[in-house]
């Protein structure tokens, strides 16, 4: 078996993106978006298994997706997740620390358009750093701002990176991250990153991927379409 697995997260609602459906469970071109994402995985030849985090009333859907790939021997039975981003995480990685992996991916259900080398360099940055994750500089300039709309710094743009997923870790130091989170009630890290610093691992940055959108507005669906149909003239 294979030393890396991926957990792909999917136990949310998605309100910001509206629609009814959580949307990792919408049409994006003849597949649920979910199934892209699970499909990412499921086809790269270093990613042993793939453990996805689901809602509890969510397992028609999710066989939906199954039936949408063409190999899930290496998806494990899914796990329900929780009321937070962290908290199915940690789902994941407790189902998995029975036979744990020396390398997990976490990846969002709801960005569909990871290549294949995004998977590979990732794996590689960990292997290499122990906790790593994808990062694209920023172009907006970013304020901080107090509750009452005022600015009260702007921080140079040129040290700061939009994060993605996957983000990769040596798989123990991540759940005793999350575990010691977990008891001392720190609960509403959105990323594994910052669970990470928090316990005082570095945590290295690598190139990310631009198409490597997270689906979270009803406009990202057209973008996602249109993207979509881009790359399926170019074969
Ligand atoms: N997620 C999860 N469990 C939660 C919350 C989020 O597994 N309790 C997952 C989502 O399914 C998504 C990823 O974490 O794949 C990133 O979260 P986000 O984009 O915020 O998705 P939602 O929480 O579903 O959307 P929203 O915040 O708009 O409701
Ligand atoms: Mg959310």
């Amino acid at each position: 078996m294979s030393d890396i697995a991926a957990i792909v997260v999917a136990a949310g609602r998605g309100e910001r993106a509206g629609a009814g459906v959580p949307k990792q469970y919408r049409t994006l071109g003849d597949a649920p978006v979910l199934a892209h994402t699970l499909g990412a995985f499921a086809a790269h030849p270093a990613v042993g298994r793939v453990l996805a985090v689901i809602g509890e009333a969510d397992a028609i859907q999710y066989k939906m997706c199954l039936s949408c790939l063409p190999d899930t021997r290496r998806l494990l039975a899914p796990v329900s997740g929780g009321n937070t981003r962290q908290a199915s995480v940690h789902a994941g990685l407790a189902a998995l620390a029975d036979t744990p992996p020396a390398i997990v991916l976490v990846h969002d259900g709801a960005r569909p358009f990871l290549s294949p080398a995004l998977i590979t360099e990732a794996i590689a940055a960990a292997r290499a750093h122990g906790a790593a994750i994808p990062g694209l500089p920023v172009t907006d300039t970013v304020k901080i701002v107090d509750e009452a709309g005022r600015v009260t710094g702007t921080p140079e743009r040129a040290g700061l990176r939009a994060v993605q997923t996957p983000q990769a870790f040596a798989f123990a130091p991540l759940h005793a991250a999350h575990e010691r989170a977990r008891a001392e009630g720190r609960n509403s890290f959105t990323d594994d990153a910052a669970i990470m610093e928090w316990a005082g691992h570095p945590v290295h940055v690598f190139p990310g991927e631009a198409t490597n959108m997270k689906l979270t507005r009803p406009e990202d669906f057209d973008t996602a379409e249109r993207h979509l149909r881009r790359d399926a003239t170019l074969v």
